[in-house]
């Protein structure tokens, strides 16, 4: 078996080929998690420092800058298409009986995802809650464009206090926020505690696979190393560690703090993303298919279908995505 770069090929060519995708993705999957434990039993013992809030907070002060040129890059604009369709999907499904819906984005940043979550409906509020007074202020112009009613609260998720006091039936929390936050158990517990019964949250973290294989090819040995020993990846050398988890990981931590139904996704599985493309000036990309625009709309459609199996989840070369459902507690 070789990377997930060299399975794409195999996945793009699943639909006319007719190839059994889930024999290819349990041997890959077994190959990554033999490799993975052979490292770590052969470099025990190291130890890697880790940054605090400071170093989050300086680095997206900074990052704020050229924050949203994810959304020129084709590989992230790509991802983003295959995210508003796991999106839209599940709050549709969810939300059915048209209650109004209260959006609280974990971690908001530039409100990107406030702004598309609050563009699907007319009886939705918003919550942008971020600890960044950088990434909020890029936020803000992005509220006169969606037509429901929103608003921005600075605040740490681990601290249950700086949450406001009503509580929402919809929680984002997008990209690496929990990998950035510092105890993540504890933001997630907080998260789990906020959301109200029978609500939805979306809870993204970084794929260990993915980061596992990334840094094989594009880091050196100790940024591997850092994957396997420390569970946190560093995609370039001026940023904090970001926690990083298998699917099965990710969903242990996810039912510890307290969240019963689970589903873990992951995207793309089709494409890889280039070195380019972990620039925070993420203009351009390498993969060819994706600037085509024929062939990236017969990509995108795959992905919609592929988006939707867990067993894939493991290759998702952004990140992993938890569609968490909260039941509904009987009162006695
Ligand atoms: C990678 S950005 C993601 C922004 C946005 N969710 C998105 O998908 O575009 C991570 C954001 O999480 C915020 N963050 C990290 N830890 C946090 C914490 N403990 N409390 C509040 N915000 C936090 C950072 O300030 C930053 O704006």
């Amino acid at each position: 078996m070789h990377a997930p770069e060299a399975t794409s090929g195999l996945f793009r060519m699943s639909v006319t080929e007719r190839l059994n995708l889930s024999r290819i993705a349990v041997l890959e999957k077994v190959s990554f998690d033999r490799q993975m434990r052979l490292l770590r039993a052969s470099e025990a013992g190291i130890n890697f420092a880790r940054s605090d809030y400071k170093d989050v907070y300086a680095f997206f002060q900074e990052a704020s800058k050229d924050y949203d040129s994810d959304l020129v890059n084709p590989y992230w604009a790509f991802t983003h298409d295959i995210l508003k369709f796991i999106l839209m999907k599940f709050i549709t499904e969810h939300f059915r009986d048209a209650r109004t819906t209260h959006v609280f984005d974990a971690g908001a940043g530039t409100g990107n995802w406030s702004r598309f979550v609050l563009s699907l409906g007319v009886s939705m509020h918003g919550i942008m809650f971020d600890m960044n007074a950088n990434m909020l202020r890029v936020a803000k112009p992005k509220l006169v464009q969606v037509h429901n009613n929103v608003r921005i609260v600075e605040g740490n998720l681990e601290v249950l206090s700086d949450f406001p006091s009503q509580r929402s039936n919809l929680v984002l929390c997008m990209h690496n926020v929990i990998g950035l936050g510092r105890n993540t158990e504890l933001i997630l517990h907080n998260l789990c505690t906020y959301l109200e019964d029978d609500g939805l949250a979306f809870i993204m973290a970084m794929n260990k696979y993915h980061a596992f294989n990334f840094t094989r090819q594009f880091r050196d040995e100790t940024e591997v190393l850092r994957v396997v020993h420390d569970g946190t990846v560093k995609f370039k050398t001026d940023m904090p560690e970001i926690f990083c988890y298998t699917p099965e990981e990710f969903e242990k931590i996810l039912r510890d703090a307290g969240f019963e139904d689970v589903t873990i996704l992951g995207f793309p599985v089709t494409v890889y993303p280039s070195i380019q493309d972990t620039k925070l000036l993420r203009m351009d990309t390498s993969i060819l298919q994706l600037k085509d625009s024929k062939v990236r709309a017969g990509l995108l459609a795959l992905e919609k279908k592929l988006c939707l199996y867990p067993e894939l989840a493991y290759r998702g070369g952004s990140s992993l995505i938890a569609v968490c459902k909260k039941k509904i507690v009987a009162s006695t």
